[in-house]
C-alpha cells in the first residue's frame, strides 16, 4: 500500500467550514485597525535571513533556535518569517514611507514561521494579526497607549475574555545598556546560583535573567527588580503611558519582569494573556522598538519611533473555544441546477454558468441520481432556489424553479429563468 504522506509537525489545515471563522476574524481585525487609522500592508512570507539576525538579536531564542531556513541553489540565504515587524521595517526603509507620509500606521494579517516543538498554542506555522506605527519624531505615550487600547479593542471584538494586560519599561538604548552594567556587577558574586540557561544569558543578554521562571533565578531578581535605574527620562515617558491608559479606562499590571524575547525592544513593552490556554498563555505581545529602523538602515538623520504588536490568531481561537458553523451551513448558494439526466447536462452547465455571468452563486449536480437525492443535494448547498430539468422540461424548453424555503414551485422559460432569478 502506498503511504500517506502527512501534513508536517506543528501545521495544519484549515477547512472550509473553519476557513468560516477566520474570514470573520480577519474582517473584524481589518474594520477595526482600519478605525485605528491602520492600513494593510503585505510582505513575503521570505526574507533575506540577514534580516531577522540583524533585528531580533543573536542571543533570542528565534535566531538561535527557531528559524526555518529555506534551501535554495543560490548563494543567497532566505528564512521564512517567524514574526512581521522586521519586515515591516525592511519595507518601510526600502520604499521611503518616511519620506510619503508623516506617521506609518500599517497592520498586517499572515503566517508566520518558527522551528519551535510543538506543543498546545505552539505551532510551527502559526498566524498573527499585527500592527506597526512607525514615522519620523513618531514617539508619543499616546502611541503607546493607542497600540495597546487597539490590542484590547480586538481581543475584545473577538470575544476574548478573562484577559490581562502587562505592560513594562526598558528604558532609552543607553538604560538598556546601563541596566544590563548594573545587573551584571548586582549578580556577578551569585552567577553559581542562576540555573544554567541563565549562566549564559548572564554572559550574553542579562536583561533575560528578569524573566527566568527558575525558582533559584526568580528569587535573586525579585531582590533587585524594583531597584532597576532607570532614568528619570524613561520613568516619565513610562508614567505618561501609564496615565494615558488609565484615562482611556484600560486595566493593566505592571510587571517588572516582563522583557520579552526579542532584542529590539525599547522603553514600553507588554504582553496579553488569558486564562485557560495553559502554559502558552499569551494572546498577543509588543512594544516600542524605536531603534531598529536605523540598525536596518534608515535614514541616521531621522529620529525614528515605533511601536506595534501582534495577537496570535491560533491562540485566540483557542481561547474564544470558537466552533465552526454546522458542515454544509457555508453562505450557501442562490441557485442549485438538477439535472435529471446526464443528457440534459449541457443545459444544466450553460444555465449555471449564465447565472454566474450576472453576479449570482450557482451550483449543480455532476452526479445524477433520484430527484430525492437531488433536492438533497440543493438543501446542503443551502440553496434558496432549487432549478429543476427533467424530461418535461426539457420539452418544453422551460425549468422548474422551487423556492427551497417556501417549498413553492413554477416553471419558467429558458429565456426567462435568469432575469427572474436575478
Ligand atoms: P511574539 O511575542 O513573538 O511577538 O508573538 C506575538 C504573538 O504571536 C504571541 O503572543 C502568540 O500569541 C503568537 N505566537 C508566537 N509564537 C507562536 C507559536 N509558535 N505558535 C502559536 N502562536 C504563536 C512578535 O512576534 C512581535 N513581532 C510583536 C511585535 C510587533 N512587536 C512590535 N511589533
Amino acid at each position: 500500500m502506498i503511504r500517506k504522506i502527512a501534513v508536517p509537525r506543528g501545521t495544519s489545515d484549515i477547512l472550509p467550514d473553519t476557513v468560516l471563522l477566520w474570514e470573520e476574524l480577519e474582517s473584524k481585525a481589518r474594520k477595526v485597525c482600519q478605525s485605528y487609522g491602520y492600513r494593510e500592508i503585505r510582505t513575503p512570507i521570505y526574507e533575506a535571513t540577514a534580516l531577522f539576525k540583524r533585528s531580533l538579536g543573536s542571543t533570542s531564542d528565534i535566531i538561535n533556535k527557531q528559524l526555518l531556513e529555506l534551501k535554495t541553489s543560490g548563494e543567497d540565504s532566505y528564512t521564512l518569517r517567524p514574526e512581521g515587524t522586521a519586515s515591516v521595517v525592511r519595507s518601510y526603509i526600502e520604499n521611503s514611507l518616511d519620506s510619503r507620509e508623516g506617521l506609518s500606521k500599517l497592520f498586517y494579517i499572515g503566517p508566520m514561521f518558527r522551528g519551535e516543538r510543538p506543543q498546545k498554542g505552539r505551532l510551527r506555522q502559526f498566524h498573527q494579526i499585527g500592527v506597526e506605527a512607525i514615522g519620523p519624531n513618531s514617539t508619543s505615550p499616546y502611541l503607546d497607549a493607542e497600540a495597546i487600547a487597539l490590542s484590547i479593542h480586538l481581543l475584545r471584538e473577538f470575544g476574548v475574555k478573562g484577559h490581562h494586560l502587562k505592560i513594562n519599561s526598558l528604558g532609552s538604548k543607553d538604560d538598556k545598556a546601563h541596566i544590563s552594567s548594573w545587573l551584571r556587577e548586582k549578580l556577578a558574586s551569585r552567577v553559581n546560583d542562576l540555573c544554567k540557561e541563565c549562566h549564559s544569558r548572564y554572559e550574553h543578554n542579562v536583561f533575560r535573567v528578569l524573566d527566568c521562571k527558575n525558582e533559584s533565578c526568580r528569587r535573586l531578581v525579585d531582590a533587585l527588580v524594583k531597584d532597576l535605574p532607570l532614568s528619570g527620562t524613561s520613568q516619565t515617558y513610562f508614567q505618561q503611558v501609564q496615565g494615558a491608559l488609565k484615562g482611556a479606562g484600560i486595566d493593566f499590571e505592571i510587571a517588572p519582569h516582563l522583557v520579552r524575547g526579542l532584542d529590539y525592544y525599547t522603553h514600553t513593552v507588554f504582553e496579553i494573556t488569558t486564562d485557560g490556554l495553559g502554559s502558552q498563555d499569551a494572546v498577543g505581545a509588543g512594544g516600542r522598538y524605536s531603534g531598529l529602523m536605523h540598525e536596518l538602515g534608515g535614514n541616521e538623520k531621522i529620529d525614528y519611533g515605533a511601536i506595534g504588536f501582534a495577537l496570535g490568531i491560533e491562540r485566540i481561537l483557542l481561547a474564544t473555544s470558537a466552533v465552526p458553523p454546522m458542515v454544509g451551513q457555508g453562505a450557501g448558494v442562490d441557485a442549485f441546477v438538477v439535472a435529471m439526466d446526464e443528457a440534459y447536462q449541457p443545459q444544466a452547465f450553460l444555465l449555471v454558468q449564465q447565472l454566474r455571468g450576472v453576479g449570482l452563486s450557482a451550483d449543480m449536480n455532476y452526479t445524477g441520481g433520484s430527484i430525492k437525492s437531488q433536492m438533497n443535494k440543493a438543501n446542503k448547498a443551502n440553496a434558496r432556489f432549487a432549478v429543476i430539468l427533467g424530461e418535461e422540461e426539457m420539452k418544453t424548453k422551460t425549468v422548474s424553479v422551487k423556492n427551497m424555503q417556501t417549498s413553492t414551485q413554477e416553471q419558467i422559460p429558458w429565456g426567462q429563468v435568469v432575469e427572474r432569478l436575478k
